[in-house]
């Protein structure tokens, strides 16, 4: 298998696109230490791993706390003897319009989605470059590449992830640890399928050549593939899965109802 007994923690995967990255990641034959705030929904999440027979254990862990971010790599190689794999999932949202956004939201939105992020692979990489290298991939989103609207604190934090992780590659490399990122676009989660109205829905599909929103397990596949020996010469590099929201341009007309079906035999 892909990533056969390679031990793997995924933050923030007690549920969403989080919990899909650790049972992919399983799947493909890793160890996983489901980490997670919220410490019950990472205990039934890694029970419902190790019930279809894969290796998995839980720990509740605030990623803004330093001490927690080292608790959590110390325990992941306590339990399996190293850590290979780190994937920085765990985040938040915020629609809020820039006039509105209070510093403290501002300050808790970078605070979780970019220092959380550098904390965890901080201490990570210390433990990766102890055993001789290692993989860490964060969760960005296509909102730190694009102006979208009511994101100046998400926007700014998950640009901010992008960078973090060029230069985090650039620095880790002599260590053999290869430091990527994916960027959704939207994601059909529990939340999303609550929180975005037709409306929205209906602006994101006029933009999305694709015309759907992701699942949660077309992002895992691409966190799979960027954890793997498949990607052994991959580093520094953001991979936007959107369906082409990010790379497309000018769209006068609905792709989708102008070209006939067979049109283009
Ligand atoms: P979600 O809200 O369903 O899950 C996030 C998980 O992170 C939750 O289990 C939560 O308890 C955990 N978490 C939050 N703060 C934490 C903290 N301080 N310490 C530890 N765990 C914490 O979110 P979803 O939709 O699954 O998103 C996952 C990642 O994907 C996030 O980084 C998000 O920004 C990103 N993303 C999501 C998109 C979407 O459409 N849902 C689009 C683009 C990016």
């Amino acid at each position: 298998m892909r990533l056969s007994e390679q031990a793997a923690i995924v933050t923030g995967s007690a549920r969403g696109i989080g919990k899909a990255i650790a049972a992919r990641l399983a799947a493909d034959g890793a160890r996983l230490l489901i980490a997670d705030i919220d410490g019950d929904a990472a205990r039934a999440t890694a029970a419902e791993l190790r019930d279809l027979g894969y290796t998995a254990d839980s720990i509740a862990v605030n990623i803004t706390d330093a001490a927690q971010a080292k608790c959590m790599v110390q325990a992941a190689c306590d339990r399996f003897g190293r850590l290979d794999i780190l994937v920085n999932n765990a985040g938040v949202g915020l629609n809020r319009p820039f006039l509105q956004t209070t510093p403290e939201e501002f300050e808790r939105t970078v605070r979780v989605n970019l220092t959380g992020t550098f904390l965890c692979s901080q201490a990570a990489a210390l433990a990766m470059a102890e055993s001789g290298g290692g993989k860490i991939l964060n969760i960005a989103s296509i909102s730190g590449q694009r102006g979208a609207q009511n994101r100046s604190a998400y926007g700014a934090s998950k640009a901010g992830v992008i960078q973090l992780t060029k230069v985090m590659a650039l620095e880790l490399a002599p260590y053999g640890i290869r430091v990527n990122a994916v960027a959704p676009g939207p994601v059909a989660t529990d939340m999303t399928n609550v929180t975005h109205t037709a409306e929205i829905r209906q602006t994101y599909h006029s933009r999305i050549p694709l015309k759907r929103y992701a699942q949660c397990h077309e992002i895992a596949a691409a966190v799979a593939f960027l954890v793997s020996d498949d990607a052994t010469f991959v580093t520094g590099h953001t991979l936007n899965v959107d369906g082409e929201f990010v790379s497309s341009g000018l769209m006068m007309f609905d792709l989708h109802e102008s070209v006939p079906a067979g049109s283009a035999k």
